[in-house]
């Protein structure tokens, strides 16, 4: 017995030490940890079981039947994040730099089917030079196979990718077809063609960084959440993250206990929009007064900036917040920000995270740029994902709502449970300067006489009384009250039961 102890604990010995010393060393070097260490920060300490420790490749070719190392490039299993239950996959550079081999694929499939069987979270750490270059096709099929069960399990279970290392080609549409891309920045990159076969084709010289570094995908290309400065930062934020989430479509998120009272007046809210329409102010120091010990974790927070997207609680329910930021395009709604915003709701929908919505939108972005870009089938992304979701969805316009941003941005008219305005709100097809100038086109008048139409428009339409007096908005509230006011409406509709019409899936404009 004593033998086979000994030779166990050889071969678990075997499989920790990965590529070795020298190349962990190497990995250290780059400021980068092992799949383990990195393990170690992200799970609870001691909650780690692994999974197919023993597991090795079965190639031949190109004398890599030679070199076998235990756990073929990526330790997987299961352990729990602050208590709860996740399983996890961290790819292994040290091993044939993390490449995937059929035997790596299995390995990853294999805790995404059990994480569906149970309905807890995958969460991904990739670090990994794509498919085994020695193992040809048997690796690309590894990838479809991890693939399909993205594809199986969106919507299902919370799909989290952290990129802290190489992602590039086909590899590349895994992280993509899961909910959220984390990177850390200067040692993560991610692209479909490098650098050097860029330069062949397309003759720009552009590098690793700024191609699909983790600044560029968060600034520039959105495919990337948010942005760490090192792994031990990334990690520990994306704890924090997962305690945001339920851990399956069939869970709530779990209430935390809060000791911020639901009640909690706000009182400098009262003053928070300035006199002048014109003028703007921070969205987010809204939403941090207002929820929970004012945390707000924000996603995209550089991409995309005229509109604000995250989750934060609200008396220790988990809440998914869409939010213009009138600093930022005056909060106009484009592409981007449609693109974005939409993508979340859905996410907030799949599981079944209430949404709240802030709305202060002069309404769409004009411009070739948008319309040759395709504003109109991008809007009605956003549209389209607010219309579909059942989960409970709770809107306060606070300035401008106009034209079709507001019939947009969750409005009574797209199932919106509890649509509330400050006294500051202004709900109209459009501002009162434009209105006058199309409504009197044909004789504007002087200065005064403009003055004066336009003032008439404000007092008619430029407020939330006519939306009111229609049942469009259920109340006009004090902004020093919106903290106790949204609490009791996510309280209301804590039991909410709304399905959509049967169907095998919908067809939103992509
Ligand atoms: C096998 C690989 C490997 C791979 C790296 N290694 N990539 N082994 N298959 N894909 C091994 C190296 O041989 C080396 O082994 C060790 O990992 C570290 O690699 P280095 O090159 O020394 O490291 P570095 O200089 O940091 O460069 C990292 C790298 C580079 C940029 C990732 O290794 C690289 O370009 N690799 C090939 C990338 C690639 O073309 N992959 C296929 C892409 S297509 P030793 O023993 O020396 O430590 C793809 C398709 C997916 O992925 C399809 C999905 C549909």
């Amino acid at each position: 017995m004593n033998d086979i102890l000994h030779r166990l604990e050889e071969k678990r010995a075997a499989a920790r030490a990965g590529g070795g010393r020298r190349r962990i060393e190497a990995q250290h070097k780059r400021g980068k940890l092992t799949a383990r260490e990195r393990l170690e920060i992200l799970l609870d300490p001691g909650s780690f079981e692994e999974w197919d420790m023993f597991v090795e490749h079965r190639s031949h070719d190109f004398g890599i039947d030679e070199q076998k190392i235990p756990g073929d490039g990526v330790v997987t299993g299961y352990g729990t994040i602050n208590g709860r239950l996740v399983f996890v996959f961290s790819q292994d550079f040290t091993v044939f730099g993390g490449s995937l081999s059929e035997a790596h694929a299995e390995k990853i499939c294999k805790v995404m089917d059990q994480a569906m069987n149970v309905g807890a979270p995958v969460i991904g750490l990739n670090d990994s030079g794509g498919a085994r270059i020695q193992e040809g096709v048997a690796s690309l099929a590894g990838y479809a196979e991890v693939f399909e069960r993205n594809v199986l399990a969106s919507g299902v279970i919370p799909q989290v990718s952290l990129i802290m290392g190489p992602c590039a080609g086909g590899a590349v549409y895994s992280p993509a077809m899961t909910d959220f891309i984390f990177m850390v920045k200067d040692s993560s990159y991610m692209f479909v063609t490098g650098p050097e076969v860029v330069k062949t084709v397309t003759h720009e010289t552009v590098t690793q960084e700024e191609l699909g570094g983790a600044v560029t995908h968060t600034t520039r290309s959105g495919v990337a959440d948010l942005a760490f400065e090192n792994d031990v930062e990334a990690l520990l934020e994306l704890r924090r993250f997962v305690d945001f989430l339920p851990s399956s479509n069939r869970a709530a998120a779990p209430p935390q206990q809060c000791r911020d009272p639901a009640d909690r007046a706000e009182p400098s809210l009262d003053t928070l929009i300035p006199a002048n329409p014109n003028k703007p102010y921070d969205m987010k120091e809204l939403i941090e007064k207002i929820v929970d010990y004012g945390d707000f974790f924000e996603i995209q927070s550089n991409f995309a900036r005229n509109i604000l997207v995250g989750f934060a609680r609200m008396a220790g329910t988990t809440i998914g917040i869409v939010a213009n930021q009138p600093m930022v395009l005056a909060g106009c709604l484009d592409i981007d920000s449609a693109r974005k915003a939409a993508r979340f709701v859905r996410f907030c929908d799949c599981f079944n995270i209430p949404i709240v919505t802030f709305v202060d939108v002069p309404g769409f972005l004009p411009g070739t740029a948008q319309e040759y870009g395709g504003i109109i089938k991008h809007g009605a992304k956003l549209l389209f994902a607010f219309a579909e979701a059942t989960v409970p969805k709770v809107t306060l316009i606070t300035r401008k709502a106009y034209g079709g941003a507001y019939d947009v941005m969750s409005s009574k008219h797209l199932r919106g449970d509890v649509n509330y305005a400050w006294p500051s709100a202004e709900i109209a097809v459009m501002g009162p300067k434009g209105a006058v100038e199309i409504i009197f086109r044909a004789d504007l008048g002087d200065a005064a006489a403009i003055e004066a139409r336009t003032e008439e428009y404000r007092e008619k339409f430029a407020n939330p009384f006519v939306a009111a007096s229609r049942g469009f908005i259920d109340d006009v509230i004090q902004p020093a009250t919106t903290r106790q006011r949204l609490c009791r409406a996510l309280a209301m509709l804590r039991d909410k039961r709304l399905a959509n019409p049967w169907k095998k899936h919908d067809n939103i404009p992509l």
